[in-house]
């Protein structure tokens, strides 16, 4: 952890109030993180969008006792969808609380935003065109049966976005998902699809509202879910894990030349002890370090599935070294 913060200190626009002299880690992973009113950080599955000199993270607030749905196959461990969270920062470090940028539905239990029903892994771009921020979701009912993506709109950064519907894009399930927008203003929906056997990549509208036809099946019968995009020197990187529910598994990654394809996989990027298990944490978003070329954060969940409002976050410095990605513990 020593390394995360000498490398973020020394990188070139920001400016990191680290405690330098015995390198404490401000962010120290798996611990509690406070926001600048001294409340846990409660940001689950998020997303970063820097925007204007600022960083935007946004997440799943989970609060509540957590319960397993009954009569499922697998370990349905959930809490009441309790809408999603922003809050801001210049240094990565230092979080301010800004708001509920959605709220959840407390009234129409056939909202798709109602608390009973699933709100997960939100991303949001700026849209330049349109001026709108825009945000994607995994939206589902309790039994993960729904399988759309939601999008949801604003003028502001922190919100209050509006939450718009969501679709099957192309008619396909979407489940755990992210967005990436390239250098080009092109951004796309990538998402675990097929019951999750599929990842499948569909460029979105110009205006980032909808899909389009235009999409890729990719890792095919791989079982990989938690998708997390980023770019470095004309080459896309495409960090998923594997289908465990909550519990932790090996993470890996795909290469590619364009976003929409040919990905070739990789391997596990992960080095050293707990590598196998991500150390025990699950993929949410690549958030690329401003000034450090080849430097990036890697964000991951380290989820509690019996009592989910204390998971915990892992940021950890990842490198891409000779085009391979590497994140240590
Ligand atoms: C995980 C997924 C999480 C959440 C969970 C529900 O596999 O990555 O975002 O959906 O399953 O059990």
């Amino acid at each position: 952890m020593k390394r995360i913060l000498i490398d973020l200190f020394f990188s070139s626009t920001l400016c990191f109030a680290v405690n330098a002299q015995n390198a404490k880690p401000l962010l120290p992973p798996g611990e509690k993180w406070k926001d600048d009113k001294g409340n846990f950080i409660n940001a689950h599955g998020a997303g970063v969008l820097f925007y204007n000199g600022a960083y935007y993270l946004y997440g799943e607030i989970k609060k509540g006792k957590t319960r397993l749905v009954p009569n499922q196959s697998w370990e349905d461990y959930r809490v009441e969808a309790g809408g999603i969270s922003c809050y801001s920062s210049k240094d990565l470090l230092h979080w301010k609380y800004q708001a509920i940028a959605l709220a959840a539905d407390k009234t129409d239990p056939l909202s798709d935003i109602h608390a009973s029903k699933v709100i997960e892994r939100p991303k949001v771009i700026y849209n330049e065109r349109t001026k709108q921020f825009v945000m994607w979701m995994h939206i589902d009912k309790e039994d993960y049966s729904y399988a759309h993506a939601g999008v949801a709109v604003s003028s502001k950064p922190k919100g209050p976005y509006k939450y718009i519907s969501s679709i099957r894009p192309n008619g396909q399930m979407s489940r755990d998902m992210t967005i990436f927008k390239d250098d080009n203003g092109k951004a796309y929906l990538i998402y675990a699809s097929e019951n999750n056997n599929t990842m499948q990549i569909c460029l979105l509208s110009d205006d980032y509202l909808s899909p389009t036809k235009k999409y890729i099946r990719i890792l095919e019968n791989q079982r990989r879910e938690a998708p997390a995009m980023f770019k470095h020197e004309g080459k896309y990187y495409l960090i998923t894990s594997l289908c465990s529910g909550w519990d932790a598994n090996p993470a890996g990654y795909a290469v590619a030349d364009s976003v929409m394809g040919e990905w070739k996989q990789m391997g596990n990027p992960c080095l050293g002890k707990d590598s196998a298990t991500t150390f025990h944490s699950q993929s949410t978003y690549v958030l690329p370090l401003d000034g450090k070329k080849g430097s990036f954060i890697f964000m991951a969940d380290r989820w509690n599935k019996l009592d989910l409002e204390d998971s915990r976050y892992i940021w950890l410095l990842l490198h891409v070294n000779h085009g391979r990605v590497e994140i240590n513990n």
